[in-house]
């Protein structure tokens, strides 16, 4: 037996019992005769305490210990005279009797404690270490917790969860798909599922009424703070459902997340159509924990002579409270922050509405005080205020102002991770032109259905059909996303045919799914949850990689194992890969 209590679970209660504990050297300290070591395992950290006096070669034997060494301790649970009441076992300490090591251990690279001295590349590099510390693992409790919550409800709710293949063709919509060359079938390649969209779907066709699956997926995508090529969806599918049905049931999965693990009752979720959130926030994930919203006001700006406006096709206003004190250096900050190629705006006007009513623009050459009281009141705002403006192309000219609204949020402080709001996009366009390519691509994906009564524009105007397709947003974050699909075989091939399939290359790469159809696909529609998003709302982090147990870097690299790798010159040949010559400069 290696130990019969935990470093976590010890109180004044245990006093006088005789344990055994095991776990790693996390701290030492000498004071005098006595040498108190913090002994760390998974559930907390217990002082082990020495007494030259008492035991003077076991003393001698604890001083030899280093930094993440592994013992082995017996002792007795006693009172500690100072109290710790950061740790639950702060109020007592273990006398120790025996003490053997389990394992040395080389000095890590860096501390091994909540606020370390290790950067990310090296954390990376040692990420078994760098999970041993309490906030990095603390995370990895909330990502189970929250899956096993997941599990619970929705097994609750009838839903079986059923494995889909990770080897599967390539298919080309949607990112770029990782492939696997396939040894017994030289030239050909699996690719690694983006998804399992297509399974899940034929799930419904086989009759499995309600699936769900906590999947990985890999999309060969660049990175950022919220993606990572391979991530984890809470896939789900039902059958027989219309729109409502799926919002409702996904709505209870969050709210019961909300209540179990943040002990949160989260209201009803409004919801907003894909137009408005773009006309409001310029953004299909709207931050609602702050208002801020858009207002036009391209009418009251033409025709002053300012070329800027004039030749706008959109002018929007932001109005900030209370902030028509901005210094002249911190508005210069904001069109700095506009003027980042992450922005990339050209520039930023704004309109002080000063306490004692009067009214100064960075535009008073082309403006009167008049026509400026007119943004003033079209926005809203109140003496104090100060309103924000840009102009341009109108799509390009909202993710601007909407990059702008989201940092004034952050700076005034209105963006509290504590505080939740979740709502539901719907309505989305269900085609999204490609202006270079001059054709349509499925804004969500081909198996998404339009919305019954826009069905008739399909021919005449494609990119005003909207789609039974709905996101879940939460502080501004796409946490999940899905659609009521296309069940008739019919339909489904109109739509292949409107994003530029061939009948042929629509047969090749989704023919099985449209034999399926003939075979009696019932209505159906689903949802799927970025769960390393979701998990990283719950904890407050600004990255996924964070909640991630081995995470890649921004490069795409898993820094520890140092993948991706190059591969022996024999697995090509065995592959039948041949690569292009390196170039010597
Ligand atoms: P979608 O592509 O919207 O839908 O993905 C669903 C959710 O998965 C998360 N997500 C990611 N998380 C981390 N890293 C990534 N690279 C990444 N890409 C996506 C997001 C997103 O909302 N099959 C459809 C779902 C359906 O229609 O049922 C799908 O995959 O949180």
């Amino acid at each position: 037996m290696y130990r019969n209590s935990t470093c976590g679970e010890l109180r004044l209660a245990d006093a006088n019992r005789e344990v055994t504990l095991a776990g790693w050297v996390s701290h030492i300290r000498k004071m005098g005769g006595m040498t108190f070591i913090d002994l760390r395992d998974r559930y907390g950290i217990t002082q082990l305490s020495f007494n030259q006096e008492v035991d003077t070669s076991l003393c001698d034997q604890a001083n030899k210990l280093g930094r993440e060494w592994v013992i082995q301790v017996t002792g007795r649970v006693q009172e500690r005279s100072s109290k710790n009441p950061n740790l639950s076992t702060g109020e007592i300490e273990i006398i120790a009797s025996a003490l053997k090591v389990l394992n040395a251990s080389k000095t890590p690279p860096f501390t091994i404690e909540t606020e370390t001295d290790g950067g990310d590349e090296l954390r990376m590099k040692y990420r078994y270490l760098d999970l041993r510390r309490n906030v990095v693992r603390r995370n990895l409790e909330l990502r189970h917790r929250m899956a096993f919550e997941t599990r619970r409800y929705l097994d609750e709710q009838g839903f079986l969860e059923v494995e889909t293949p990770v080897l599967i063709g390539s298919t080309p919509e949607g990112a770029r798909d990782f492939i696997v060359p396939s040894r017994m079938n030289q030239g050909e390649f699996y690719a690694l599922p983006q998804s399992p969209q297509l399974f899940k779907q034929l799930l419904m066709v086989s009759g499995f009424d309600r699936y769900f699956q906590i999947v990985k997926c890999f999309r060969d995508e660049d990175l950022r703070a919220d993606r990572q090529p391979e991530f984890t969806q809470i896939d789900c599918e039902m059958s027989f459902v219309e729109q409502e049905d799926v919002l409702s049931l996904f709505e209870g999965l969050t709210k019961h997340l909300f209540k179990t693990i943040k002990e949160i009752d989260i209201p009803d979720f409004p919801r907003i159509s894909y137009a408005d959130a773009m006309r409001l926030y310029g953004s299909d994930k709207p931050d609602t924990r702050f208002g801020m919203t858009f207002t036009e006001i391209k009418d009251l700006t033409t025709g002053h002579n300012f070329g800027v406006f004039d030749t706008a096709e959109y002018v929007g206003a932001i109005c900030a409270e209370g902030c028509a004190s901005y210094t002249r250096k911190q508005l210069d900050g904001l069109t700095d922050f506009v003027k980042r190629p992450q922005v990339g705006a050209k520039g930023l006007i704004y309109l002080r509405y000063h306490e004692d009513g009067t009214l100064k623009s960075s535009v008073d050459k082309f403006f009167s005080e008049q026509d400026l009281k007119k943004w003033a009141d079209r926005c809203n705002a109140k003496p104090g205020d100060l309103i924000l403006v840009m102009a341009g192309e109108t799509e390009k000219t909202q993710k601007q102002l909407s990059e702008l609204r989201l940092e004034m949020g952050s700076r005034l402080g209105l963006r509290d991770r504590n505080n939740y709001r979740c709502l539901w996009v719907v309505d989305f366009p269900l085609l999204e032109k490609d202006e270079e390519l001059n054709r349509f691509f499925a804004k969500h994906h081909p198996f998404t259905s339009p919305k019954p009564e826009d069905i008739a524009l399909l021919d005449s105007d494609p990119a005003a059909v909207r789609a039974n397709a709905y996101d879940i947003v939460i502080n501004g974050v796409e946490i999940g996303g899905g659609s009521i699909r296309i069940h008739d075989s019919g339909l489904q091939k109109k739509m292949f045919s409107v994003l530029g399939f061939t009948e042929e290359k629509a047969q090749e790469q989704f023919g099985f799914l449209m034999n399926a159809f003939q075979y009696g696909a019932p209505p159906h529609g689903g949802i799927a949850f970025g769960l390393d998003r979701f998990v990283s709302i719950f904890a407050g982090l600004d990255s996924i990689r964070d909640c991630i147990a081995f995470p890649k870097n921004n490069a795409g690299r898993d820094m520890m194992i140092d993948a991706p790798s190059r591969v022996e010159q024999e697995q090509l040949d065995e592959l039948g890969i041949l690569l292009k010559p390196e170039k010597k400069n």
